[in-house]
């Protein structure tokens, strides 16, 4: 097989890449090692900021965004009763749109379908070869036959436990991380929302999240100790949890009903330096992570794909070699703010267990500070809608 930019993995980064270099006229293979009904059974966060937002319309998959996604002018942080309205509208004059991952994978697979894009599920032992020659293969096996893909480039967008990153010599690699010593559990409900904007909650039984996907399923989560599991927490116990650590004028409102997911995910930031090495290129989840409090996965993801795109185009097209060389730092100069941003969001929101008490009124007094000042909270606005790409 032979293709000009061979993909690694069929997640959003994969897609939305494979997609927009598609639509430009460069050729792609994607190689992915699940089924697509196990990709698009993940639940995985639900804001895209407007960037991201504007790059699906680009790609050709906005249409049902358009009508199913809910535009959010603003969110709000919480700290027992005080509640924080963060107006992003008014303090940035941009908006978000809440339109979950799975939706956006969805449509990249449909659009990707149209483009009559190869796309091989099920594939084992991807191995990546030559990236220092002028031309580069891939080595899978598919369907019980051994198979070899030729290409230009090689864009990992693997995720996080993909081979593309560890392809690069460890040695040539830093890796920076931070483990969070607590977990999200989340649930999704087919309730009303508990408000019409997002609450971030500080409290002191932990944080809390009251997110949605429409006007009857809610996203909501608790923060949990690593050590839970999913079978701790049954539904009337994480009604009562969540209850208690959002603000008593939003839990007056609150609608419980079954849950018909609940999963639990670890907190973690990531980041795998640099972003190329050859002719392969790191994208996504396969080259950093961020705790979900500040919403910045996907969106980031969507920002690496951004660079790369126009980088690969270049390439293939225009003989331009000046975006590939340069797509590491300029990737990482925005992934590494947006880390910055992630890891403020999760230090100001969550207990922390064994903290001292100093600790505590650092975070109610950062939120108090948000209420007083317009300054905190346009730049909390401005990280949240997204820096510019
Ligand atoms: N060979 C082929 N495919 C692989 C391999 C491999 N060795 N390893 C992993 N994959 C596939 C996974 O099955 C998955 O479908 O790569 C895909 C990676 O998808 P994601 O993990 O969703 O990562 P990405 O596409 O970068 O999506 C951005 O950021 O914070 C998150 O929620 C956000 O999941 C979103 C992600
Ligand atoms: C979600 O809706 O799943 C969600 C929203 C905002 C976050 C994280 C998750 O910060």
């Amino acid at each position: 097989m032979k293709t000009q930019v061979a993909i690694i993995g069929g997640g959003p980064s994969g897609l939305l890449l494979s997609q927009l270099l598609n639509k430009a006229g460069v050729e792609t293979v994607i190689l992915e090692r699940s089924t697509r009904d196990h990709v698009l059974s993940r639940i995985r966060a639900g804001i895209l900021e407007w960037g991201a937002v504007d790059l699906l319309r680009e790609a050709g998959v906005g249409d049902r965004m358009a009508t199913e996604g809910i535009p959010h002018d603003g969110c709000y942080l919480t700290d027992e009763d005080l509640m924080v309205h963060i107006d992003f509208r008014e303090l940035t004059g941009k908006q978000v749109m809440v339109y979950g991952q799975t939706e956006v994978t969805t449509d990249l697979y449909a659009a990707q379908d149209k483009m009559g894009t190869q796309i091989l599920h099920g594939v084992e032992n991807v191995s990546i070869h030559d990236l220092d020659q002028s031309q580069s293969y891939v080595t899978f096996r598919h369907e019980g036959e051994e198979k070899r893909l030729d290409c230009l480039f090689v864009a990992g967008c693997d995720g996080f436990h993909g081979v593309s990153r560890k392809t690069i010599p460890e040695e040539k690699r830093s890796e920076f991380e931070r483990v969070y010593p607590f977990g999200w559990l989340g649930i999704l409900s087919h309730t009303p929302p508990v408000h019409d904007e997002l609450i971030y909650s500080n409290s002191r039984h932990g944080f809390a999240l009251a997110s949605m996907r429409n006007e009857n399923l809610v996203r909501y989560y608790v923060q949990v100790p690593l050590t839970d599991t999913v079978d701790d927490w049954s539904d009337d116990r994480f009604w009562h949890e969540f209850s208690r650590r959002i603000p008593s004028e939003a839990a007056s409102r609150l609608v419980t009903g079954p849950s018909i997911e609940k999963s639990i995910a670890p907190l973690r930031s990531f980041v795998s330096e640099p972003l190329r090495w050859g002719n392969l290129f790191l994208v996504g989840d396969a080259a950093h992570i961020v705790p979900p409090t500040g919403a910045k996965g996907l969106n980031l993801a969507a920002s690496d794909v951004f660079y790369l795109h126009q980088a690969l185009i270049d390439a293939v097209k225009g003989g331009s070699t000046t975006g590939v060389e340069e797509y590491s730092a300029r990737a990482l100069q925005r992934i590494w703010k947006a880390m910055r941003f992630s890891w403020q969001m999760t230090t100001m929101l969550h207990r922390f267990d064994g903290e001292d008490s100093f600790a505590e009124q650092m975070r109610k007094s950062t939120l108090r500070h948000l209420a007083d000042s317009e300054t905190a909270r346009r730049d909390l606005a401005e990280n949240y809608i997204g820096l510019p790409y």
